[in-house]
């Protein structure tokens, strides 16, 4: 018997009654704990240690699933998936069903060309001078930080139509999927040749503590360069993981990871000169390219404008960044965490360059030899360690 009940005017039960009703108490407690995912006591105990630290990330439950897959199938067998579409009405109902959805000819063959042009030329200017982020054997190039790499690069990110013809539509979706005021969170280039590409499943947003809110916290664009397929390269997809028709998440700290993934995945089909936009809730993957010659892409990501700190600590600190401790660094944003705050790729030691990577141009090969910080970085060193890598000049330790 609760004696904290208030005083009742309700008629006493016989025995009979009050097992029934308890019963049904019971029933609709239980059904209340099953909507709670933060289940970790039982009523009326509150537990006493902080374990709000500690929750399970999605990021590393999927780890190697990606290389123990069955057949990888094909978006374009599945008539019911997302197609490239110019309709926002269409491209809306995509996204919040599959988890994307696919904008046809967001850029002309014109841009593509320009935009191609300028990534490929980029990219082996930063192999010539050695400062190329390149992995799996030497197949795939990673070209990050767009911003300071060309103007095109610039429009494209900040979704402006010289750029890319559909940026308007796809910024109109951004502010549905993210809010107004979102955030540019990364911008690189993808170059990937024969036998390169494959990349462990995961969600973008996998590195933020389970259970998500929900609703995307980024939102991914790729823009296509080239024709993404099986054999040409093409992002593997899990349409349908970020949710389910009530809105629920379907990745949660009790899912089966693994069961929950094999199996399942189909390469992105899509043409050139389109655009892919992602639930960061989706699970994906970079997929290997089998056939010769070479896959070209973008992808930017942003994120909801909350995702930050409160003040701008690395512009604050600045003027005085010589004063401040390793520790302080960590505390205002200059090391990473997980994939987050890199600087050029760097996730292992990135710091404030004194001597960037800006544009670098095949016709400017004066400008390969100047030693860039990338090259005194631990990343750097991981990187030439490599015995097939030719493509890094790692030059040592800086020296203060
Ligand atoms: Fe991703």
């Amino acid at each position: 018997m609760n004696t904290d009940r208030p005083v009742s005017t309700a008629p006493h039960l016989d025995m009979e009654h009050e097992i029934a009703e308890l019963r049904a108490e019971i029933a609709h407690l239980r059904a209340r704990l099953a909507q709670n995912p933060n289940r970790d006591t039982k009523d009326g105990e509150w537990p006493t240690e902080i374990t709000y630290g500690q929750q399970m990330r999605s990021l590393t439950q999927f780890a190697g699933v990606s290389k123990d897959l069955d057949a990888i199938g094909r978006t374009s067998d599945h008539p019911k998936l997302p197609q490239p579409s110019r309709e926002q009405a269409q491209l809306e109902a995509d996204f919040i069903r599959w988890g994307y959805c696919l904008v046809a000819d967001a850029m002309t063959s014109e841009q593509v060309d320009a935009l191609v042009e300028r990534l490929l030329d980029q990219a082996e200017a930063e192999r010539t001078a050695g400062i190329a982020h390149v992995t799996h054997e030497g197949t795939t190039q990673f070209v990050p930080n767009l911003l300071p790499k060309g103007q095109i690069f610039r429009d494209l990110a900040s979704l402006e139509e010289n750029a890319a013809v559909g940026a308007p539509l796809v910024e109109t979706l951004l502010r549905k999927i993210l809010g107004e005021d979102f955030y540019l969170a990364t911008a690189h280039g993808s170059i990937v040749q024969q036998g390169g590409g494959i990349q462990e499943l995961h969600q973008d947003q996998g590195f933020v503590p389970l259970p998500h809110p929900p609703y995307p916290l980024y939102s991914l664009i790729i823009w296509g360069f080239s024709p993404f397929s099986l054999e040409e390269g093409a992002t593997y997809l899990l349409p349908g993981s970020h949710r389910a028709p009530d809105g629920a998440n379907l990745v949660h700290p009790d899912t089966d990871f693994k069961a929950f993934a094999r199996g399942k995945l189909l390469a992105l089909d899509m043409p050139p000169g389109s655009c892919a936009i992602l639930d960061s809730r989706l699970l994906h993957s970079g997929g290997e390219r089998t056939a010769p010659g070479k896959r070209l892409a973008s992808r930017v990501l942003y994120c909801r404008g909350m995702m930050r700190q409160q003040e701008n600590l690395i512009a604050c600190a600045d003027p005085i960044l010589d004063q401040l401790s390793p520790k302080l660094k960590r505390l205002i944003g200059y090391y990473s965490y997980y994939s987050l705050g890199m600087i050029d790729g760097n996730r292992s030691d990135p710091a404030k360059p004194k001597v960037p990577i800006g544009e670098l141009s095949m016709s400017r090969p004066e400008e390969f030899e100047q030693d860039f910080d990338f090259r005194h970085t631990e990343f750097a060193r991981e990187l030439a360690e490599n015995e097939w890598n030719e493509w890094v000049d790692y030059r040592g330790p800086e020296q203060e």
